[in-house]
């Protein structure tokens, strides 16, 4: 079904990244249980895959959906979320900081402070809803501003467009984490952050765990 502006949230959730799999003509994506896709000789692989590591047909309907639904071009999905976070993590380098959210969940607050701080990379908590503090803390170190909002487990409520102006002045990135507000309620790419991050149990292709999309 072809997906375009005019489908409203339910019909996107459905059906967005879904096209009949092109082998059996199946309607539903299958779950492809394989590790591994057969090469014409090594090195040349017939389609899109070759290793589920690197992409899996289901897992690319999965982001191809989750993509529509934040309003991005491109999705990412991990095992879970902590992982999505340590992927972005990646992007930064010994001698960067990071300007997180003063509440943000406890594996997240862990990773930055007691993982990456071995990695020489710095990290430095604001009240994201003080648009002040955001400014003061800003300088040209600064690589990445992570925020939660609503944040876990206070609910305060950041705003994400103002934030997203400071950051990019700054030329850093803006990534949110709309586990809680999902982008049924709260889109945080239309609104200046240039990643986002989502958690939810997901029961799409019968994935039984929590999958996290980086877009
Ligand atoms: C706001 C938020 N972000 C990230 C995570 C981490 O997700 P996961 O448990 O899938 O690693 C959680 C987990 O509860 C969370 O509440």
């Amino acid at each position: 079904m072809h997906i375009d502006d005019s489908h409203k949230f339910a019909t996107r959730a459905i059906h967005a990244g879904q096209t009949p799999d092109p082998s059996t003509g199946a309607i539903m994506t299958p779950i492809y249980q394989t590790s591994t896709f057969v090469q014409k000789s090594p090195g040349k692989i017939i389609g899109e895959y070759d290793y589920s590591r690197a992409a899996n047909p289901t897992r690319a309907a999965l982001e191809a959906n989750l993509a529509n639904l934040e309003g991005a071009k491109h999705g990412l999905c991990f095992a879970s979320g902590v992982a999505a976070t340590g992927a972005v993590l990646h992007l930064l380098s010994a001698g960067d900081r990071v300007l997180l959210g003063d509440d943000v969940y406890g594996g997240t607050n862990r990773l930055f402070h007691r993982v990456f701080a071995q990695l020489g990379i710095e990290t430095t908590l604001v009240d994201m809803t003080d648009l002040d503090a955001v400014r003061a803390a800003m300088d040209e170190r600064v690589k990445l501003v992570w925020l939660e909002t609503p944040t876990n487990p206070t609910l305060k409520i950041t705003d994400i467009q103002a934030v997203g102006e400071i950051t990019k002045a700054n030329g850093a990135i803006l990534a949110v984490d709309n586990t809680f507000a999902t982008p049924y309620l709260q889109n945080p790419l239309a609104l200046g952050a240039i990643s986002c991050a989502t958690r939810r149990p997901s029961t799409s292709a019968g994935i039984p765990t929590p999958s996290a999309a980086r877009c």
